[in-house]
């Protein structure tokens, strides 16, 4: 059975994934074009493929480095429970940080990694997310760039799993309710 067959339909086609993408690269250049190198931080595994993308929109001199989280497990509610499996490589102590996701949901991940962010003294921190879920936070957090606003449901590929599959689906799609409703 293909993937695909487990998607009810699609939210977000690749072709609008890629124009908004490009459009964030091009607001991601503006707002650091006197900066000295930022840092993009991305929060895995969820945003690497956007990350990939973004990165390769923007047009000033930045680095990348990468943070595992997990809070979700193979489930499909948040625990609210955070926890920071691989840390940077990268100090920010002194940098313009970008934290770069690829969904905010609740709001307890970023919530939690601003939190650990500020406390390592960046000169700015800012937040990019792919996708943000408002009626489903619980934490006030700040974004400052958001691709897309996406209605409560379970959404899948462009880096977003479910269980660990449908990452690499090239769309955002909405997961057949029997999918999950088996496990
Ligand atoms: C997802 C997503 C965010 C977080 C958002 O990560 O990538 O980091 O959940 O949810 P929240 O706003 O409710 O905290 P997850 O822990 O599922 O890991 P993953 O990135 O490896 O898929």
């Amino acid at each position: 059975m293909a993937l695909s067959d487990d998607i009810d339909r699609i939210l977000i086609s690749e072709d609008d994934l890629q124009a908004r993408v490009a459009e964030l690269g091009n607001e991601i250049s503006a707002l650091y074009s006197d900066e000295d190198c930022p840092l993009l931080v991305s929060v895995l595994k969820g945003s690497f493929i956007f990350l990939a993308d973004l990165t390769r929109h923007i047009d000033v001199r930045h680095e990348v480095d990468f943070m595992v989280t997990s809070s979700y497990g193979a489930a499909t509610e948040s625990s609210g429970v955070v926890r920071i499996l691989l840390d940077l490589e990268s100090s920010v102590e002194g940098r313009h940080v970008m934290i770069v996701e690829d969904i905010v949901d609740t709001g307890y991940t970023l919530e939690y990694i601003t939190r650990n962010m500020r406390t390592r003294g960046p000169a700015s921190l800012r937040v990019c997310t792919l996708l943000s879920k408002p009626t489903r936070r619980e934490v006030d957090v700040q974004l400052d760039i958001i691709g897309f606003e996406v209605p409560d449901e379970f959404v899948v590929g462009y880096g977003l799993d479910y269980a660990e599959h449908y990452r690499n689906l090239r769309f955002v799609g909405v997961l057949k309710q029997q999918v999950y409703a088996r496990s």
